[in-house]
């Protein structure tokens, strides 16, 4: 079913607000396991840089957040979603009880806003790494983020995206087509009880840009040493790219 693409916030926000009870599940369920896979790479990825200080974009119920939460990085969670944030505050608590058992190591909790991408409420320079998983896509105002994504980063800061894309192989696209397009969307609205929002999904990919096309967007938008690593065959992409460094 093609659904029509309604990238307002508060539309945005209401639809993962209705699914954030069962998003960590269904979204491991949906994808296999091969989305802790994905976050995985990415982790490993930008800690070569040892960020002190990170911006999780789009955090969601917090797993990448989380995740740098665990490598000592003090981490700050942001979304429009409240009740994905409720989410993301509860993991992170009972994560960081975990952390304190094990080692005497400083770990800081993060600190979670509900804000838009577009309107980032931090003073210009004071992040080492922003992260984005699966959520650029839906952002309504997709330029003016990543203008304030390089206004946040610190001169030589990183930005690291992972987004869905669509398999360049003829006959792996058309395998996953069948899965992506028609079994996921009944599956996602069988679970979480949401109509729109697992359909969407495979909407919200087929208009994104992907590949070369969303490297050349962040290159547009003043990006440098833009990286792209192709993840299961093209269903995910991480895109990585630095914010210039000052002379
Ligand atoms: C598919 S979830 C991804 C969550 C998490 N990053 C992960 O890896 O599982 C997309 C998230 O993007 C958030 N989002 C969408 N538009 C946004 C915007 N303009 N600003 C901030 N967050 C946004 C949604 O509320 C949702 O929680």
């Amino acid at each position: 079913m093609e659904v029509k693409i309604n990238k307002e916030k508060t539309i945005i926000a209401a639809m993962f607000n209705s699914i954030a009870a069962n998003y960590d599940k269904l979204n491991h369920i949906l994808s296999l396991g091969i989305d802790k896979y994905w976050r995985s790479v990415l982790i490993k990825e930008v800690l070569k840089d040892k960020p002190y200080t990170a911006l999780d974009i789009a955090c969601g119920t917090g797993d990448i957040t989380i995740a740098l939460m665990k490598r000592g990085v003090k981490a700050t969670g942001l979304d429009i979603a409240d009740k994905m944030l409720e989410r993301a505050i509860t993991k992170s608590k009972k994560s960081m009880k975990s952390l304190r058992h094990k080692s005497g190591k400083q770990y800081f909790l993060p600190e979670y806003i509900c804000a838009s991408a577009h309107q980032l409420p931090f003073d210009k320079e004071v992040f080492d790494l922003v992260t984005i998983g699966f959520g650029i896509r839906n952002f309504e105002h997709r330029g003016e983020s990543l203008l304030e994504m390089q206004r946040v980063l610190k001169p030589g800061g990183r930005l690291a995206i992972l987004e869905f894309a669509t398999p360049r192989n003829y006959l792996w696209r058309n395998i996953y087509n069948i899965y992506f397009l028609k079994i996921l969307p009944y599956i996602g609205k069988i679970i979480s009880g949401d109509n729109n929002a697992y359909s969407y999904l495979p909407s919200s990919v087929g208009t994104f840009p992907q590949y070369k096309e969303f490297s050349r967007e962040l290159e547009h938008f003043g990006y440098v040493n833009i990286e792209m690593k192709i993840l299961t065959g093209g269903v995910s992409v991480l895109y990585t790219a630095k914010k210039m460094k000052s002379d």
